[in-house]
């Protein structure tokens, strides 16, 4: 585990800022209404323990992450006319991979023409793209690359039993990402990021790996869906996230005056409630989609970044934090380095 003695990034000469973001959403909506023809549940129950209505699911059988993950790239890469040539490294954050290899951020490497980009998925659950981002600013901070998509993308519906009431009304279908480049002052500074394999079994996927390669056993034990048990998870999830950012505001001498948004991993909107109140900020100083996407895992925390980035302004200190399967966990406090459009 890290404490709080350890390095942080954004010790060298040079910071990794994020420059540009992008994302996909497919266009089916799955609502709560929709859950009550499919499961014995209900609206009322969904919305107050868990703040979602409805979320958005890739019905066509012949995409999944990738493609998600390439129109989300392929939108950062607009935004900024960018030559795809010019990147260096593709990092995709992904529970939900197209295959388990060829890694999905090769096919997304190969889809936007990345023809001198090296690429590697990421798998930490719900932390991919938190964990993901540390490593794509530590690989620009080292000086050795310019240009590294960090990409969070799950087809979380491919792993969803929809004839579990306690999981399939939590997940849906995202991606959304971010350029990281070099900036001499802005980026992300500092990060705390934890794992504890103790409680692997509480939040897992038991079924296609090499422990338990898929088979009509398998298949009939339901193992390649979503296992969780949610009641200790949650617990564990608003102590150890809101722990996490007492930790980074600690830190680095940060009050709630000085957080102009926490952009949290959206799990439940209970866990993000008791986080913020922790930290002492307003609920207009939280990013909040759970409502519209419920939980897209490796997506939501760039996805909460697109949706806000009209309102993000040069030096807008934003505090990002996780909670996941792992269990995998952390912040980072992360210096926005452009004026979105609202500022124009
Ligand atoms: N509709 C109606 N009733 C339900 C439903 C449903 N969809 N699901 C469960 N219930 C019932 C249960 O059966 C239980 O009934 P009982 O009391 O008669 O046994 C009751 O509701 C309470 O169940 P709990 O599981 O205790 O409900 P809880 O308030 O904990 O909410 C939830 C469940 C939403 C899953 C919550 O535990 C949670 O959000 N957990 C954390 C999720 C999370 O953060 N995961 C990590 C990130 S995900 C990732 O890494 C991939």
């Amino acid at each position: 585990m890290a404490s709080a003695d350890s390095p942080a990034v954004g010790t060298s000469d040079r910071r990794a800022a994020v420059t540009a973001v992008g994302h996909f959403l497919p266009e089916h909506r799955l609502t709560n209404a929709d859950l009550e023809q499919m499961v014995d549940t209900n609206d009322e129950w969904i919305r107050t323990r868990t703040g979602i209505r409805e979320r958005r699911i890739l019905k066509d059988d012949s995409k999944a992450s990738a493609f998600m993950a390439t129109e989300a790239a392929r939108e950062i890469l607009a935004t900024r006319d960018i030559d795809p040539a010019t990147i260096d490294v593709v990092i995709v954050a992904t529970v939900t991979p197209d295959m388990l290899f060829p890694a999905t951020a090769c096919l997304v490497q190969n889809e936007i023409g990345a023809t001198n980009a090296w690429a590697f998925d990421f798998s930490a659950a719900c932390s991919g793209f938190l964990f993901g981002l540390t490593t794509g600013a530590q690989l620009i901070e080292s000086g050795r690359y310019e240009r590294v998509l960090v990409i969070g993308a799950d087809k979380m519906s491919a792993i969803t039993d929809y004839t579990d009431r306690s999981t399939c009304i939590l997940f849906g279908d995202a991606a959304a990402g971010v350029l990281l480049e070099p900036h001499d002052t802005h980026g992300l500074s500092d990060v705390v990021h934890y794992a504890d394999g103790a409680h692997g079994d509480l939040l897992c996927q038991p079924g296609g790996g090499s422990l338990n390669p898929p088979s009509h056993r398998t298949v009939d034990a339901k193992m390649h869906y979503i296992q969780q048990e949610g009641r200790p998870v949650f617990k564990y999830a608003v102590t150890r996230m809101a722990d996490a950012c007492s930790e980074i505001m600690a830190r680095n001498n940060l009050s709630a005056d000085d957080v102009r948004y926490l952009v949290p991993h959206q799990a439940n909107k209970r866990i993000i409630d008791a986080t913020a109140k922790r930290m002492g900020l307003p609920d207009d100083q939280v990013m909040v989609n759970i409502d519209r996407y419920g939980n897209t895992t490796a997506a939501t925390i760039p996805l909460c970044l697109h949706d806000w980035e009209a309102k993000l302004r040069t030096g807008d200190q934003l505090v990002l934090t996780s909670f996941g399967g792992g269990f995998t966990w952390g912040a980072s406090l992360l210096t926005w380095a452009y004026d979105g459009a609202d500022a124009a």
